[in-house]
This record gives structure tokens, sequence and C-alpha cells, in this order.
């Protein structure tokens, strides 16, 4: 009970803000270098995407001088020629337009997808890296829900919105130049709404921002808890506990769509106050220039132009107020993918050489005054000052009542965890100096919980081990007692086992999970109650495939059950992180009343 209490938990209380990374104020220098650097390997595209950018850009302000000679010398003047040359220049234009458009529009969305794909490879190769605490301190779903949605919204801003953004502001710039050559009198009055414009902009920008960061993390929110719900789907129906599911939430779900509420309502009062301007220093310009067109000081072409190039001015301002607010969410959304980059592991690979291990091992391990800490809690030692030598080749149990520390132990033999005092040595060489990888080459684990992955049968024994042959895999699979059941699934060794290998019952999981191990053939072997799910005949069997494993090779077996440890050659009692009794079965029957008790319990 208390464990189905703990595992639907999240789901009771509103997410602990403490649980999601920190926010911790990231620079916009930070966040264009990080960003740079993702684009710096593709420079000849942006280069190229630049250049197609100012082309058509240029184009697009020409344009407008050929419909000034066209209205001024065609229409008015009523010139043929010119008409047609006018013509001329404006299809030629056209298609250069067009040719320009697409070369920057393939360049762009590429640049943006490619990018994006670099980004989410990077972060999934650091989070790999990352110690298995991190993950205990962080939702899985709030992590996965960076890698997809926030590297989409930076891919929208790189595909297009950057490139948005500077074709207007090229249109912005050349719109003005060409403002002033037609009338600077004219433009003074374009000029003064600038502030009026680019106020707001910056003014709204920032809390823009800061709400689509906020925003980011509450969708993370609202994924993290779909992929807990859905996993625990049998304990969330068996305890009825859907409506209450539901109301939680629904509340995230509105928190997500407050914080965006808030956010295009800022949008929103932003596009109106510069759309307004615009519009009104737009009448103002109108009314001006009809008068200088009135009186003879402008000509119709020259007022058509610059009505022109005005709304092309305007239209430039307005877009970048948009896209700004598009930038400034992919900067928020930049800056959680940042703060994952960085996450630094705990579990450290040494630095300059690696200590020599002389391979193979001999697989002696030895556990020197362990003290060890769960982060989460510092004040509670999970391993109290813990001594241990394990020969080479010695078959050890460790026995104990649950939480005395044994898959802790497991842990730091591993590496998965480093203790606060002590040292774990593999061959009398401390692990923390040798590449993790390097510790891991030598031992093979079945855990508590055997961990089974999305795919067939075949692909989880070989996960181990992933050049081994089929008959190799096959072998394995026969050793750990494993291939009666394969044989009777629907596809054998190519049957589908579903998310985390749903579709076999815990037993069977087990022994793939030992059949796993078995391929690895590996110098240590670390059996975290290996055999607890299994009944009593298959017990029986993978016992007798695991004692035949486990000759030869240094094993550690925890063991909840005091029958499967008859064969070890000696058994270690723990207690509080600490290790109170060790010796053979009859030793211990005499020498600890702690392990009496145990082996009464069990054999009663
Ligand atoms: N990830 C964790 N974070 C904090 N405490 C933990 C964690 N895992 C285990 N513990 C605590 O550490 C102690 C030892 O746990 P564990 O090694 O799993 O015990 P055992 O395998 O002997 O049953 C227990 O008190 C348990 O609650
Ligand atoms: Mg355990």
């Amino acid at each position: 009970m208390s464990d189905l209490t703990s595992s639907t938990h999240k789901l009771n209380s509103p997410i602990d803000p403490a649980e999601v990374p920190s926010h911790k104020h990231i620079s916009n220098r930070k966040i264009l270098k990080t960003t740079w650097r993702f684009m710096r390997p593709y420079s000849s595209r942006i280069l190229l995407a630049s250049i197609a950018l100012i082309l058509t850009a240029g184009l697009s302000l020409g344009l407008v001088q050929i419909i000034r000679v066209i209205v001024d010398s065609g229409f008015v003047a009523g010139s043929n020629t010119s008409l047609n040359v006018a013509l001329l220049g404006f299809v030629a234009i056209a298609i250069f337009q067009a040719i320009g458009t697409f070369a920057r529009f393939y360049w762009v969305s590429w640049l943006g997808e490619r990018v994006t794909a670099d980004i989410r490879k990077s972060v999934f190769t650091q989070l790999l890296r990352l110690h298995p605490g991190f993950f205990e301190a962080n939702l899985s779903g709030e992590i996965s829900s960076r890698i997809t949605t926030d590297t989409t919204l930076i891919q929208t801003v790189i595909g297009s919105s950057v490139s948005i953004a500077l074709r207007n502001f090229l249109m912005l710039i050349g719109g003005t130049i060409f403002l002033f050559i037609t009338n600077p009198r004219l433009t003074s009055i374009v000029l003064l709404c600038i502030p009026l414009v680019v106020g707001p902009i910056i003014f709204f920008g920032k809390r823009v921002r800061k709400l689509s960061r906020d925003s980011q993390d509450e969708i993370a929110n609202v994924g993290a808890y779909v992929g807990e719900a859905i996993q625990q789907i049998k304990t969330v129906q068996a305890f009825n506990h859907q409506r209450h599911d539901k109301q939680q939430f629904d509340r995230h779900v509105e928190a997500a769509f407050s914080v965006s509420r808030r956010r295009i309502y800022m949008r929103s009062v932003l596009i109106t106050v510069v759309m307004t301007t615009i519009f009104s220093a737009l009448a103002a310009m109108i009314w001006v220039g009809g008068q200088d067109v009135i009186d003879g000081r402008m000509s119709a072409g020259e007022l058509t132009a610059f009505v022109a190039y005005a709304v092309i001015v305007a239209a430039a301002v307005g877009a970048i107020s948009q896209v700004m607010s598009e930038l400034q969410r992919a900067a928020g959304a930049m800056e959680r993918l940042i703060e994952l980059l960085e996450s630094k592991s705990a579990i450290t690979e040494p630095i300059g050489q690696e200590a020599a291990l002389q391979e193979p091992v001999r697989g002696e391990i030895n556990l020197e005054n362990l003290l060890f800490c769960y982060p989460s809690r510092p004040d509670n030692p999970a391993l109290n000052g813990l001594n241990l030598t394990v020969r080479p080749g010695e078959r050890l149990a460790l026995v104990g009542a649950s939480g005395a520390g044994k898959s802790t132990l497991f842990d730091l033999i591993l590496r998965f965890y480093d203790p606060q005092t002590g040292s774990v040595t593999l061959d009398n060489v401390d692990i923390k100096t040798l590449h993790p990888e390097t510790l891991r080459r030598q031992m093979a684990i079945v855990s508590q919980q055997p961990a089974l992955f999305t795919g067939t049968v075949l692909d989880n024994i070989r996960y181990s081990h992933p050049d081994a042959s089929d008959e190799e895999v096959s072998l394995a699979a026969k050793n750990a007692y494993a291939d009666e059941f394969i044989t009777q699934l629907p596809q054998g060794f190519q049957s589908h086992l579903g998310e985390g290998g749903v579709r076999l019952s815990g037993g069977q999981r087990q022994r793939l999970a030992i059949a796993r191990a078995i391929l690895k053939n590996p110098r240590i072997l670390l059996l975290d109650e290996a055999t607890s799910a299994l009944d009593a005949e298959s017990e029986q069997k993978v016992q007798l495939a695991l004692d035949h494993l486990m000759k030869g090779r240094t094993s550690i077996v925890i063991a909840h059950r005091l029958a499967t440890i008859k064969n070890v050659d000696r058994i270690v009692l723990m207690k509080d992180g600490q290790i109170v009794a060790e010796g053979c079965h009859e030793d211990l029957l005499s020498s600890s009343s702690l392990y009496k008790k145990l082996a009464k319990l069990q054999f009663n």
C-alpha cells in the first residue's frame, strides 16, 4: 500500500516547484552565444540565405521606383515607350524576385530544421551523460517537453522569424532611405513616429519573454502529468482516482492557459498600439503629401511611391514587432535548453589519464568506510561507515530488511553515485579514477525492477551485447530458462514487448533480464533480488542457471529469500546501512539474533 501511495504521490499534489530545474537568469548574450554555437557550422548556408534575403528586399524596394515611372510617364504623361520599358523592368525584377524568394525560403527553413535537429541531438546526448540522481530531482515528462516543444519554438524562430525580422529590418532601412530621397519633409513625420513605435516594442517585449518562459514551464508540467498517469494507469483506475486526476490535470491545463492568455494579451496590446500609431502617421502623411500634389510641388508618381514606401516601412515595423515577441518566446525556450545543456554530471570522468586497469579484471571489490546519503536526504545516511571486501570469484549474498541499503550498495559499486566519504575499489583501483564505461564494462546487473525496453525479445536480450549472434542470444535465453516462454509467444524471439515490456509477467521479465546478464558474460555479477518475481518452480530452475553463471565470477546476490542463497561462499547481513554480521548460514544462525529471526520467519 505504501508503495502505491508513494508512486501516485505526484499525481496528488501540485508539482513541487523545487523539483523543476531552478530558473537561474541566463543573459541574452549567453542565449545568443549558445544559439550561434549551433548555427556556426552552417555559416556558408547562412551567407547564402543572407544574400538571397538582401537581394529580395532590394528588389522589392526597386519595384516601387518602377511603379513611380509607370505612373508618371505611362499614365500621367501618356508615353507608350516608357510604359513598355518600365513594364519590362517590372517583369525582370519579378523573375529575380521569384528566384531569390525560393533560395531564401529554402535555405532559411533548412537552417531552422537543421539547427533544431542538432540541438535535440546534443540535449539528448547530454541527458544520457547526466548522473541518475539528476532524474530524481527532475520530472522526466518535463525534460522530454524541453526536447520537443522548446526546440520546435526555436525551429520556428530560426526557420522563419529571424528571416522575417531581417527582411523587414532591411525594408525598414531601405524604405526610410527612399522616403528621404523622395521627400525629406514628409519623411520627418515618419521619423517622429519611430520612438512611439519602438518604445512599446521594447517595453512589452520583456514581459512577453517572461510570460513565455512561464508558459513553456506550464506546458511541460502538463506533459509530465500525462506521462505519469498513463504509466500508472492501472493504479489510477484501481483506486478510482480518475476524477481526482482529471481535476488536477485541469488545473495544470488552466494554469498553462492563463499564462498563455496573459502573453497573448500583451501581444495584442502591443500590436494595437503599434498599428494605431502607424496608421495615424500614414494618414497625416497622405494629407500633407496630397496638399503638395495639389499645389504642384510633387508629382503623382512621387506621392504614389512615397505612400508605397511608407506602407512598406509601416508593414516592416509591424512585422518586426510581431516577430520580436516570437524571438522573445524562443529566447525563453533556449534558456530552458541551456539549463539542461549546462547541468553538470555529478559522476565525472577522470581528468587526464584514466587509471590502468588490468583487463580481464580479477574482480576484487573493496568497499572502505563508505558513508553515503542520497542528495534528497542529506541527514539520513543510506550507507553508514560500511566496510566490505569481496574476493575475486567469491559468491557473496547480501541479506537484510527492506531499506537496509542493499540496492544502494550496488548503485555505489556501479558508480551511479559517489559516496560522501570512503572509497570503492576494483582490483585495488579507485573506481573514481576509471572511466565509468570501463568500470561498467566489467559488470552485469539484474536489477530489482527488471528494466525492459520497447522492442522485441531479441532486442532486449541483445541489449547487453549488441554484436551477439542469434545463436548466442538463444543460448543465453535457454540458460536463463526463458526460452520455454519465449517460444510460446506469438512471434517467438521477434515478439514485441510493448513499452517497458508491459506484455510480459514479472517473472518473465526477470528471466529476460537474467538472459541479458548471461549474454554479457562479465567478470562481476550483481543480482538484486533477481528471482523475487518467480514462482517456486521457475525459481528453482533459474537458481540453477544462476549458480552455474556465478561459478568463477565475483557475484554479489541480494536475496530476500534465504533459500536461494544456500550455495554462496559467504552471507553478509546488513542493517541501517551497516554490516552487522557475516559468515555462513550456520555461523550466522548461532551468532546473529537478527539473522535467526529472519531465518525463522522464512522457514516456518
Ligand atoms: N533515490 C533515493 N533517494 C533517497 N533515498 C533513497 C533512494 N533510494 C533509496 N533510498 C533510501 O535509502 C535507504 C536504503 O534503500 P535501499 O538501498 O533501496 O534498500 P534495500 O535495497 O536494502 O531494500 C532506504 O531508507 C530508502 O528509503
Ligand atoms: Mg533493494
